[in-house]
């Protein structure tokens, strides 16, 4: 996007109760591809290059506020107590942007899939720009009362004549206009209307009253979608995974059932990357073109580069990072470990905190014991090494280079490279013992 001519500020309303969420957590935390409802808000924000950033929050969720102070600073937080209206959130936010020159526009921390590029077009006008959409259902959005001289007013549902309520042209909450201009707006709004509250749409006809431009620029239905309730969210989340499927085979990732891939906000995959069926990528994967993700594997915090193979049923954690041919196969665990080039785990394993070294072999049932209890410590495998099948490392220790750990072994001391470790009881052969015990207790049994 191009450096914008005047200052941009945003203003996010977040003090609604939400309570047809019915849920502890507050709406706007609810999260969609992974990441809270209010971040993406934000996220659309910074997008858009504001320089400020004000969260309208309300009294009644500290949590709320806690989270936008932890991304953006006291400064950014601004208290609506009691809530009595749109009009009066945005004034809440005076205060915050009380040396702010340049446009303010108002977004919603329940409307999630709003993207920067929808919100950019109603920058820059002298008067009030509204966001609106073309409603497949109207019902009770404001409607814009559009004629030959543009946009008249929003006329909310509850107040709207039969023939307004025919207007499928709606108000999407969000809105444009110079600081200054705003805010000697919303100090002439009133609260006589069907709700008794002070309405942010009421500025749009005092606007015009005054004098100043008025307009409205269109956003697609679905990038304006507010959520009030689960299924509301459920629905978004829909949406947002169908634009990142999208996406992803736009940029050349193959995956025969997308429908069943699940991305967050931040998946990247790249070009060439083959995704099976049933995977789920939490916050901060990042795939290789060329690379495999094989079905029913849930991957989060992880690297996995080109020519790689993951799964079925495996699950990289944050700081799983696997080189170039790494092979980590069902019922593997991977958790903070780095896999050099060609590493393999193939099967029913648990690998967390440290390395392995390039073409090493980790055996089926091996685990990093990284826990005593009270803290992690890291095991490393060395290039080549080859750990035996149901082994245990117990953290901190290093296999060297090229060393081997028996089958079984429970390994507490290092072991130096080329080195064979052996940490199991020594195996005893009685000759002849198991068919003198089953032949005696076949015989008993027949005597039954
Ligand atoms: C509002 C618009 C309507 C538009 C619709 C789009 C007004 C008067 N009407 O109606 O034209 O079609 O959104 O969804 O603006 N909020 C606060 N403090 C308050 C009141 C609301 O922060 O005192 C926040 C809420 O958390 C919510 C948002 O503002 O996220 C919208 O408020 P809501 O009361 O739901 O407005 P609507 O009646 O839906
Ligand atoms: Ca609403």
């Amino acid at each position: 996007m191009s450096t914008p001519t005047r200052a941009r500020a945003a203003v996010i309303l977040a003090a609604g109760q939400g309570t047809r969420m019915k849920s502890s957590l507050p709406k706007v935390l609810h999260r969609v591809g992974g990441r809270a409802m209010l971040d993406h808000a934000i996220d659309a924000a910074e997008a858009l290059g504001c320089e400020r950033v004000v969260v309208v929050v309300g009294d009644h969720s500290p949590e709320v506020r806690a989270h936008v102070v932890k991304r953006l600073g006291e400064a950014a937080v601004a208290v609506q107590d009691p809530p009595l209206g749109t009009g009066h959130a945005v004034l809440a936010a005076r205060e915050a942007l009380a040396d702010f020159d340049g446009d303010v526009v108002v977004t919603y921390g329940d409307v999630p899939l709003l993207k920067a590029s929808d919100i950019a077009p109603a920058f820059g006008a002298d008067g009030v720009t509204v966001i609106g959409f073309e409603a497949r259902d109207a019902g009770a959005y404001g409607r814009l009362i559009v004629t030959d001289a543009g946009l008249e007013a929003i006329v909310e549902a509850k107040e709207a004549s039969a023939d307004q309520l025919s207007i499928t042209a709606c108000n999407s909450g969000v809105l444009a206009a110079p600081a200054e201009v705003l805010f000697d707006l919303l100090d002439r709004v009133g609260n006589a209307n069907a709700k008794g509250e002070y309405y942010l749409t009421d500025v749009v006809a005092l606007a015009r009253e005054a004098g100043h431009p008025t307009r409205a620029v269109f956003a697609p239905e679905d990038a304006v979608m507010g959520v009030n309730a689960q299924g509301e969210l459920a629905q978004a989340e829909a949406l947002f995974q169908k634009v990142q499927r999208e996406t992803a085979m736009e940029g050349g990732v193959t995956m025969a059932a997308p429908d069943t891939v699940h991305f967050s906000w931040d998946t990247r995959i790249g070009g060439g990357a083959v995704i099976e069926p049933y995977v789920v990528f939490g916050p901060g994967a990042v795939i290789e073109g060329g690379a495999r993700i094989r079905s029913f594997s849930h991957i989060e915090g992880a690297r996995v580069a080109a020519g790689a193979e993951v799964g079925p049923y495996a699950r990289l954690r944050p700081g799983a990072h696997l080189a170039e041919g790494v092979k980590v196969g069902n019922f593997v665990e991977v958790k903070n470990v780095t896999m050099a080039k060609g590493a393999k785990a193939n099967h029913l394993a648990y690998l967390g905190d440290g390395a392995v070294g390039a073409g090493a072999n980790i055996g089926a049932g091996t685990i990093f014991c990284n826990y005593d209890g009270f803290f992690k410590h890291r095991t490393e495998v060395g290039e080549g090494a080859f750990v035996g099948s149901n082994s245990a490392l117990v953290a901190p220790v290093r296999i060297g280079e090229g060393a081997m750990v028996g089958s079984g072994s429970v390994v507490t001391r290092d072991v130096a490279a080329g080195d064979l470790a052996l940490g199991r009881a020594e195996q005893t052969v009685k000759p002849g013992w198991a068919r003198r015990f089953m032949d005696t207790m076949r015989a008993k049994k027949a005597a039954r």
